[in-house]
């Protein structure tokens, strides 16, 4: 029998089957059984679906996955829609939490947001031409750190922005200093109180911003800023990732002028207004690494479509290195197969074009198996290595020294129940249950779901043994968010 439940002072376990658990949970199973849940009310809230995985291992993936638009690249071009009156259109779009974090987000500062279902499903239509509210409130922000995103767009376009402070979150400090100290470089006044960052400027103007470090969301939240500043600005020391290039693709759609984005150095010149366009959000390539170390890991035969091979080079060579074949079979699949042992390999995560920080937990699973020792350094983040204790639940031999990992592999991982902390840790305690022995029951899953699409519809289409099980708890017991 499927429960719904009556009360919510009481937890109750629902088994789910389905991707869409909310979908699913509509459903009546058995008409004279089933109880019904109003799911507007104000308590039923996405936290409080404590979904879990339950995998058993041992089976190769074999088959043809198709990859989801790029998460990283798809909040970015949503904030970009506030520089517009007209509508911007955006295709590939991935159905994940954070996106409907994102409209949330835009929607409450007055924006209209129609996301799309059926054959228009993955595109998204925003119109921000009446925004009324500048504001990105504690609660959304603290759930998604890319909120922050929408600084730079708000005071180029409204002349002010009230944004919330992030803090601090699972893999480390992650402060926001670089944004502010770019946009006070042209010509923004920025205060800070009470956990908010007040922003305010008649108009932006050009300037010249080298920033201290290279950081992704504040490269991409100051080209936005500078679009419709006056004169010109340039940038120095700008992150070079994929996701920066394809925002920068999609200001230019709406009539800004760029050079330079992929590079160390951006050059802006700004422009009066910008106009609505249509953009395709670039392929996820943390999403295909992910399934590419799994298919590795399980000695499978996967192909991924609508892919983009080019952004995956480090991942690439570093499994070359451990004798994986992977072969780009056009510019957009790729084919991945691993019939033989595999060798250790040392790991150091870089900005693009190096080995991501956001493949570093994924790559851990996988050292977990190869022969040899493998030493794993993470250089962005102060605190990313919440996955090995769980890890090493499963079995694992690592140790942590501070920004190194030791992995000793070839250890045998065996089920257990172990806990996701964030988005990239969760993925890679999915990639070690579909080799464990036995069945590993993998808890708040509510962390994959903010950025892999319908991850056990994917997996299980090519093999693998997974299914979401979900559980609503009182409202008392819901969980702290944990944003990564
Ligand atoms: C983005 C990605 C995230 C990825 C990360 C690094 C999005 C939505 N998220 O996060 O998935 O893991 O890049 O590739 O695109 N820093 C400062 N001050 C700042 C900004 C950053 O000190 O103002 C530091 C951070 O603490 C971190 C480093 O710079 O140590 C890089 O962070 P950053 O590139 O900004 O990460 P995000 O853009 O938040």
């Amino acid at each position: 029998m499927r429960i719904v439940p009556k009360s919510a002072a009481v937890p109750v376990r629902t088994e789910l089957m389905a991707a869409s658990r909310v979908e699913e949970l509509k459903k009546p199973v058995s008409r004279s059984r089933t109880i019904r849940i109003n799911f507007n009310h104000p308590s039923i809230t996405p936290e409080r679906f404590m979904d879990k995985f339950v995998i058993r291992g041992g089976n190769p993936l074999v088959g043809s996955i198709r990859i989801s638009g790029a998460k990283n690249a798809a909040l970015p071009a949503m904030a970009a829609a506030i520089l517009t009156d007209e509508p911007v259109i955006l295709e590939n779009i991935p159905d994940v939490r954070d996106i409907q974090t994102e409209r949330n987000l835009l929607v409450s500062m007055g924006a209209d947001v129609e996301l799309g279902y059926g054959r228009a499903s993955h595109r998204t239509t925003i119109s921000c031409k009446d925004l009324v509210n500048p504001e990105a409130a504690y609660e959304l922000v603290k759930t998604m750190r890319a909120s922050t995103l929408v600084l730079g767009p708000l005071l180029a376009r409204m002349g002010r922005a009230r944004v919330s402070q992030p803090g601090g979150c699972a893999i480390g400090a992650r402060p926001i200093d670089l944004h502010i100290k770019g946009l006070e470089r042209l010509g923004a006044s920025i205060q800070q109180e009470h956990g908010y960052i007040e922003a305010r400027a008649e108009r932006l103007r050009g300037g010249h911003i080298i920033f201290d470090k290279i950081t992704v969301t504040g490269t991409e939240d100051l080209m936005m800023a500078a679009t419709l500043a006056q004169g010109e600005t340039i940038m120095e020391n700008c992150a070079r990732e994929p996701e920066v290039v394809d925002l920068a693709a999609l200001l230019t759609k709406m009539g800004a002028k760029i050079t330079g984005a992929g590079t160390h150095t951006i050059h802006i010149q700004g422009v009066d207004k910008l106009h609505g366009a249509r953009h395709r959000i670039i392929p996820d390539r943390i999403e295909a690494g992910t399934f590419v170390i799994a298919a590795v890991l399980t000695g499978g035969d996967l192909s991924l479509t609508n892919c983009d091979p080019s952004h995956l080079g480090a991942l690439i060579q570093k499994l070359q290195e451990c004798g994986v074949s992977i072969t780009p079979t056009s510019a957009d699949t790729m084919r991945v197969t691993n019939g033989h042992r595999l060798v250790a390999a040392d790991v150091t995560t870089e900005e693009y074009p190096g080995f991501a920080t956001d493949m570093q937990a994924q790559f851990m699973a996988l050292a977990t198996q190869a022969e040899g020792t493998s030493i794993i350094t993470e250089n962005i983040f102060e605190n990313r290595f919440m996955h090995a204790q769980e890890l090493a639940r499963m079995g694992a031999n690592i140790k942590v020294e501070g920004r190194r990992a030791i992995v000793r592999g070839r250890t045998s991982l065996s089920s257990a129940a172990v806990q996701c902390s964030d988005l990239r840790a969760s993925a890679s305690l999915v990639i070690a249950a579909l080799v464990a022995d036995g069945e590993t029951i993998l808890d708040r899953v509510y962390h994959i779901d903010r950025g892999y699409e319908r991850i056990e519809e994917k997996l299980k289409s090519v093999g693998a043994q997974i299914r979401r099980i979900g559980e609503i708890l009182p409202k008392r017991a819901a969980v702290p968010s944990v944003v990564a």
